[in-house]
Order: structure tokens, then sequence, then C-alpha cells
């Protein structure tokens, strides 16, 4: 009794480090009261940036003398990934003749701004020049490692992230590689794609990349899955997986996403959204953008979000209104249900 009317000194030890910490924390939750009164983020790259995230846009060289389009990205975005021009038909048209001009416009647009760049993409079975398209063999493997080794080079230092090798996989339940010209030139052509990319530029991140890999259950979600294992196991240098997420009716999105995202940064890479776009309108697309981001927010290891266009009529499935803008360059119920999530995850991190 007497102890807690009367402390003892031990007791009174304890008070005064109690109510030290108090103190402690009082002052803390005070100096916190400015930032949780702060406004949130009002724009889509500065939202994401509070968790040290991005957010991107793919972007087209052409449009960047539209101002209406950049009026958008330059308010928007702090990430860019050109949408064509880093492709190996617009780099190396003809063999060993390399041309940078398209694909340096975006990158110093963004780099001049502070921006990162992904590039997309350095080995792919789809556009590539006429003189790739007819090759094979290991005349094909010397060519695809000599583009990727010169794209790369030129690029070194300048790419925060790049897709080294993009949809190498089937569709479907087979689990199987795509059959391709590279394919066939051996079934470690895409780690020689790593290598290869490693030695040119050490520091950017190496991603695999492709879609259809978002729902957990499926095939080729597992099949991607067990070559980044695989290649994790033996050293190969992969850095990242790009989900692109291209979503609509064959392809929905479904909760298991956030595992799919969890369970690829648990192998050790870093995951991203590389090619965000939703088909639909109104509250339903709002709510499925919604989910995605907080997806990516939900995994420490999810580094950004990339959409596939600016407005609505940038996109390659724009009878689909799959971005966040409307072609007149208004925000959509997309937009706000991004911009929210990417903040009310920064409050939540707080
Ligand atoms: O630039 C030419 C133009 O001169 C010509 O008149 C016109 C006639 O068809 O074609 C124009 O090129 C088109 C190019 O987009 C630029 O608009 C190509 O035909 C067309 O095939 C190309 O489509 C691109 C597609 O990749 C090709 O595979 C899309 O813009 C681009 O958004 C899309 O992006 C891919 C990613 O790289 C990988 N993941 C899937 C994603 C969507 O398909």
């Amino acid at each position: 009794m007497a102890s807690r009317t009367r402390p003892t000194g031990h007791t009174r030890l304890r008070t005064l480090t109690l109510s030290g910490t108090a103190a402690i924390i009082l002052a803390l939750v005070v100096s916190l009261l400015p930032n949780l009164a702060q406004a949130a983020e009002t724009t889509l790259g500065a939202a994401a940036a509070q968790s040290g995230r991005y957010f991107g846009a793919a972007v087209a060289a052409n449009k960047l003398s539209d101002s209406a389009y950049t009026t958008i990205l330059n308010r928007e975005f702090n990430s860019v990934t050109p949408e064509n021009e880093m492709k190996i038909d617009a780099t190396e048209p003809q063999q060993n003749n390399f041309t940078f001009s398209n694909a340096d416009r975006i990158v110093n647009h963004a780099t001049s701004r502070g921006w990162k760049v992904r590039g997309h993409t350095l080995a792919w079975h789809s556009q590539q020049p006429g003189w790739m398209q007819g090759m094979e063999g290991t005349t094909l493997r010397n060519a695809m490692l000599n583009h990727v080794t010169r794209v790369a080079t030129y690029y070194r230092g300048k790419i925060y992230s790049w897709d080294v090798v993009n949809e190498a996989f089937e569709d479907g339940n087979s689990g199987a590689r795509r059959n391709s010209n590279l394919q066939r030139t051996g079934n470690d052509w895409i780690e020689a794609a790593f290598r290869a990319a490693d030695a040119a530029d050490p520091n950017a991140k190496l991603c695999y990349n492709d879609y259809n890999t978002d729902n957990w259950t499926w095939a080729k979600t597992q099949a991607v899955y067990n070559m980044v294992r695989d290649f994790k196991s033996r050293g190969v240098p992969i850095d990242c997986v790009g989900f692109q997420s291209h979503f609509n009716a064959n392809s929905p999105y479904n909760s298991n996403y956030r595992t799919t995202l969890s369970s690829f940064a648990a192998l050790g890479v870093d995951v991203q959204i590389t090619e965000l776009d939703i088909e639909g309108s109104g509250t339903t697309q709002a709510n499925t953008f919604r989910s995605v981001v907080s997806d990516c927010l939900a995994v420490a290891r999810c580094n950004g979000v990339t959409v596939w266009g600016v407005r609505d009529c940038d996109s390659w499935r724009s009878s689909g209104t799959p971005l966040l803008f409307e072609c007149n360059g208004n925000k959509k119920a997309a937009y706000t249900a991004t911009l929210e999530a990417l903040n009310s995850a920064s409050r939540v991190a707080v």
C-alpha cells in the first residue's frame, strides 16, 4: 500500500523515466502536427514521392511538342518510359547503325527535370527491325548481345531501370517460354542479355518485364516467378520484375495482385508496375486504380507505378478509356482515386 502512496526510490525513478518518455512522445507528436495538418499532395508525382516512390507515364517523343500534353506531363509525373523510341527497331534500324535522337528527346526532357527514366526495352521478340527478324542462331545471339551492350552503354548512368528482356513467356497454361527467334538461340538467352546489360550499365536496375503475370494463380506468373528464383539462386544479375498490368475483361485485376508483388519481392528483387492501364470508366475503374496503387504501396520493394500514356486518347487502347485523364485534359475519377491512394498511404507511413 505504502509503495502506492509513497513511491520507493526505484518506483520514483520509473515514474520519472515514464514521464520523461511521455514528454518525448508529446514533443514528437507536437513536432509532427504541422506535417499531419499539411494538405495532401496535389499531384501524382509529389504524392508518390512522399513514400520515396515515383509515378511515371509512357511518353511518345512526337507528343512533346503538344503543349496540352506536356502541361499534364510536367505537372503530374516524375518518371517516363519511352513508349516506342528505345525499342530495337527504333534504336538499331540497320545493323550496327544506331539512332537515339527520338529517345534522347524523351530522356533529356526527363533528366533536365530530375525525373527518372525507365528504359524499354533491350531484348524482345516484337518490334525487331527487318534485318533482325530474319536472323537465327549464333548470328542472332551475337546481334542481340551487341544491341544490349551498345544501347545500355550509350545510356549508362541515365536509366533508373531497364526492361532488359520483355515478354519472353507464353500466354495460357503451358508455363513455357514463348517460341521466338531469340528463344531458339538457346534457353540461356535471357540470362545472357542480363549479363551483357549488367556489364554495360552496372548501376541501372535490371528488370524482366511481362504482361498477364499479375494474377498469382496464373501459370505464366508462376513460370516467371520460377525463372527469377532460379536467376537469384545462380547469381544472374536481375534486380527487378516489371508487371505491365494491362487490365481489361480478359485480364482483370484480382485481389491476389498484392500477393504476386510481395511474393516476387520476397525473392530479393524490386517490383515495379510498368505499363498500367485499366479499361472501364467511373467508380469501378477508379476503385481498381485505387486497389492497384494501394497494393504497390503495401509492398516495400514496389518502387513506383507507370501508366501507359497520359490521356485516354494517347493510349494504345484508347477505345477502352484506360488512363487517368480525359482527352481534353480533365482529371477522371480514376485520377482522384489514384491521388487519394498515394496520399493516404503516406499518412499511414507517418
Ligand atoms: O509511327 C508509325 C506511323 O508512321 C505509321 O503511319 C503508323 C501506321 O500503322 O504506325 C506507326 O507506328 C506504330 C507505333 O505504335 C507508333 O504509334 C506501330 O504501327 C504500332 O505497332 C506501335 O504500337 C506500339 C506497340 O507497343 C507495338 O508492339 C504501341 O504504340 C505501344 O504502346 C505498345 O507498347 C507495348 C509495350 O512496348 C510492351 N507491352 C505491351 C504494350 C502495349 O502493346
